[in-house]
């Protein structure tokens, strides 16, 4: 059995919340993606959420034929109605899977995993990478985020932090344990309030494999790319030397 619900009850307040992380990351992303080649294949983007990312890889790679994959139903119905109003949202095939369970095309143009890694186990990683540098051209971008903590370390709940849509503020703040050597459990708590009164919560929990920005990279150089971090970003290129 798969865990692709526990995204679920965070859907009416992802992309909300999300939002203010990608007027940092949005052009960093798009620098990254800035020599991806639209004819030498799709670009296949993981965990896609509620589009934020999807929409800037429409406008930073035109022409180029999407796979977004978003395992969780409730966020999809968020992303595939975002699409049908963005601009280049025709060319996005959203598949209903984990990361695990794409079926890769021939060629990629570029890779794109933003918020997502720590979903991936770390056997699950590597097998992945591997994959995608097969079918990646020279140079083609490979381009994921790590988010806190690096290690399997609690972090205590910040203050929540509420974004207002109409008469309603919707709210967030989260929690993690550790649960092994390379693993935490995140606890997500979400409020919707009028004028300070709550009106509905909800909350989701799920697993999540830790790893530094220098790990993923060394992952991604074991797996035959040529990578560089950048922050929190870790952007790896093609060799187009797919390991034997
Ligand atoms: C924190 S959200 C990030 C969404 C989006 N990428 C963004 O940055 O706004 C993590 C996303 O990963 C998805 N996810 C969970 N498990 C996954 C898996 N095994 N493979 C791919 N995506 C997964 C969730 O459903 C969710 O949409």
């Amino acid at each position: 059995m798969n865990h692709y619900g526990e995204y679920d009850a965070s859907a009416p307040y992802l992309h909300l919340l999300s939002e203010s992380a990608w007027v940092d990351l949005g052009p960093r992303l798009a620098d990254a993606l800035a020599g991806a080649d639209p004819a030498a294949g799709a670009v296949l983007e993981l965990g896609a959420g509620s589009g934020l990312g999807t929409e800037r890889i429409l406008a930073a790679v035109p022409d180029s034929p999407v796979l977004a994959a978003e395992p969780s139903a409730a966020l999809r119905a968020v992303l595939i109605a975002r699409l049908r109003g963005m601009t280049g949202g025709e060319r996005v095939t959203v598949l209903p899977v984990g990361a695990a369970e794409v079926d890769l095309p021939e060629r990629l143009a570029a890779v794109v995993g933003m918020h997502m890694v720590g979903h991936l186990a770390p056997d699950t990683r590597r097998a992945l990478w591997r994959d995608i540098a097969a079918r990646l051209t020279p140079g083609a971008p490979v381009v994921l985020n790590v988010q806190p903590p690096e290690t399997a370390t609690a972090v205590p709940a910040w203050p929540p932090f509420g974004v207002r849509q109409g008469a309603l503020t919707y709210q967030g703040t989260g929690s993690a344990e550790p649960t092994g050597p390379e693993s935490v459990r995140w606890r997500m708590q979400y409020a919707t309030l009028r004028d300070g009164v709550v009106v509905e919560e909800a909350e989701a929990e799920y697993g999540w494999w830790v790893l530094s920005a220098a790990g993923l990279a060394a992952e991604l150089t074991e797996a035959g790319l040529h990578s560089e971090v950048n922050g929190d970003l870790v952007v790896a290129r093609g060799s187009g030397k797919p390991l034997s």
